[in-house]
């Protein structure tokens, strides 16, 4: 009897561990940011933004001041993010898909989504994907890893924009009039043409919190990537955040994607998972400064989207995961979006694919031990238009950024620094431009090529972006080829096109997630 007591006793422990085993699996949320700048956060230093669920997860988590995108444009950021590989091996360059690209996001890619989804995971989207349509959606998240998908495709600037704000405001802006009308897709099937704006992210956020919900409910471990078109222009915002803050149109596209990060908070502590989930918040590049006071803010740095000046590519970024990430911390270890699908993939037991350089490194070290070190070394700087001939921009390790090449974009009068106005084109940097970083983040004083402190550290990052150089092979451009009659369309063959693409398969009510 005793010892049928013993027996019976340690299966039950075995059963309480191997189940404890299976629910400490952590479900992974990753926010993604459009267009926002270092220094448009409250926590990170701006004076009127309205971020308090963003400040609140700053607080309770970690904080990073040297974190970078892996590209000044969108396309490629969000390729380098999903794969762990800078986008010229994927060959997403140069620039960004439109809404009649041919090409995407090769299937031959590993992302996060297809190595969670091996592990057990349900895997969902909701946003902004902007890795290619192509013929019969075969380049949309539902066929690259995700179960569900709930978005537009590609920015809402590449499609005919009218209504921003409630109740019938105009944007500012009539973006790509031409176009066929923004798509809003579900899974592959467009269910709204063109998309209404100022329903837009409560319906985003309605299809991540009851993406959240039923994992949850389903005891299945979960990827939610969460990509918003905030605070891309034109910025638009729904009735509760028109006219909500004290900094005007950007101000109010922040704070309703801020309001939309609470809601998911506030999802994964409902579904009782909050204490089993990693959070991470960063933006694929820096603010458009095109868009003078309507756009985003860089903060202290120099330039902004499309430059490999720190305001194209340094972003907010914040780590969150109770009980494993300390409160309120702060570090300045390198890191960048690259090092996500290495640590995501750590996390959760996915297998890292080792027939392929992955140029992320896994972030715990930094994460899970207080003041922990990185173990990236170096951040290299792609263009927006990267040439195979020319290769990287620039480099910089834990202290020194060198540039090999610089180029304004986005930017023009009145802005006053001519190093980021759009027609200030590419320009060789024969010696490099040298900062520290650490002490000029702003990089305002070059450092003399003629000191002994450049002579060394730019030996170390030549020879550092020699050898990286070696092994970055591009792949052929995808971002070529166009052909309008691709343009996503609700009623296929419909005359005339693409205006004729008009459809609402929705409620009117903002307040409908999908079925999913
Ligand atoms: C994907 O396929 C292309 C074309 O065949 C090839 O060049 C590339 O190396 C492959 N990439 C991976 C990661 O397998
Ligand atoms: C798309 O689907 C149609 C109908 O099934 C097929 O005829 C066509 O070849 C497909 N195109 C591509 C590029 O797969
Ligand atoms: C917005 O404009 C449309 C079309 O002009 C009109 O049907 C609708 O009633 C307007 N909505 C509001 C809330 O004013
Ligand atoms: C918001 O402010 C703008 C500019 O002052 C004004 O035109 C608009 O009517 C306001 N909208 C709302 C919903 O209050
Ligand atoms: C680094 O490379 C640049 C050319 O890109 C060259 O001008 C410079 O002299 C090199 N510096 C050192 C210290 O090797």
């Amino acid at each position: 009897m005793a010892a049928h007591c013993t027996v019976l006793a340690a299966a039950l422990v075995f059963l309480a561990i191997a189940s404890r085993a299976v629910q400490s699996t952590p479900n992974i949320v990753l926010l993604f940011a459009d267009d926002l700048g270092y220094g448009d956060l409250g926590c990170y230093g701006h004076p009127t933004s309205h971020s308090p669920n963003l400040d609140k997860m700053a607080a309770e988590g970690l904080r990073f001041t040297q974190f970078y995108s892996a590209s000044p444009v969108c396309s490629p950021s969000r390729a380098a993010l999903l794969t762990g590989r800078y986008q010229i091996r994927s060959g997403i360059w140069p620039g960004v898909f439109g809404a009649s690209s041919t090409g995407g996001l090769p299937h031959n890619e590993t992302t996060i989504a297809e190595g969670l989804k091996k592990v057990g995971y349900a895997t969902g989207m909701v946003g902004k994907w902007h890795l290619g349509v192509g013929a019969n959606n075969t380049y949309l998240p539902v066929n690259q890893g995700f179960d569900h998908y709930l978005g537009i495709p590609f920015s809402h600037d590449m499609c005919p924009c009218a209504i921003c704000f409630y109740p019938n405001q105009s944007c500012f802006d009539g973006c790509r009039k031409g176009e066929a009308p923004c798509p809003l897709f579900m899974d592959n099937e467009i269910v709204q043409q063109p998309a209404d704006l100022t329903t837009l992210t409560q319906r985003y956020t309605d299809a991540a919190t009851g993406f959240i919900q039923k994992s949850a409910a389903a005891k299945t471990p979960f990827f939610l990537y969460m990509a918003y078109q905030h605070t891309h222009h034109p910025q638009f915002a729904g009735q509760k955040f028109r006219n909500s803050t004290s900094r005007g149109t950007m101000g109010d596209s922040l704070i309703e994607m801020d309001d939309s990060v609470g809601q998911i908070f506030a999802a994964l502590k409902a579904s009782g998972v909050d204490d089993n989930t990693f959070v991470f918040f960063t933006a694929d590049n820096g603010p458009s400064l095109t868009r003078h006071v309507r756009g985003g803010n860089q903060g202290l740095l120099k330039c902004g989207k499309g430059t490999t000046y720190e305001g194209g590519q340094r972003e907010p970024a914040l780590a969150w995961m109770p009980g494993k990430i300390a409160a309120g911390q702060i570090t300045h270890e390198l890191a960048g979006t690259v090092d996500v699908l290495p640590t995501v993939f750590k996390l959760t037991g996915a297998e890292i694919p080792s027939d392929r350089i992955i140029d992320g490194v896994d972030m715990s070290s930094i994460l899970f031990t207080e003041q922990g070190k990185a173990i990236r070394t170096h951040y290299f700087y792609y263009p927006k238009n990267p040439e195979p001939t020319i290769g990287l921009y620039g480099i910089r390790n834990n202290q020194y950024k060198a540039h090999f090449y610089t180029e304004g974009s986005h930017c023009g009068p009145p802005y006053r620094d001519e190093d980021c106005w759009s027609k200030t084109g590419q320009k060789k940097q024969d010696p490099p431009i040298l900062f520290n970083l650490l002490i000029d983040p702003s990089e305002r004083y070059p450092i003399s090529p003629k000191s002994d402190e450049y002579k060394t550290v730019m030996a170390e990052l030549n020879q550092t972006a020699t050898e990286f150089s070696r092994t970055a092979v591009f792949r052929g451009s995808e971002i070529h080829g166009s052909s309008a009659a691709l343009q996503p369309c609700c009623k296929p063959g419909c005359k005339p096109f693409p205006g004729c693409c008009v459809c609402n398969k929705l409620p009117y009510s903002a307040r409908t997630s999908p079925p999913w």
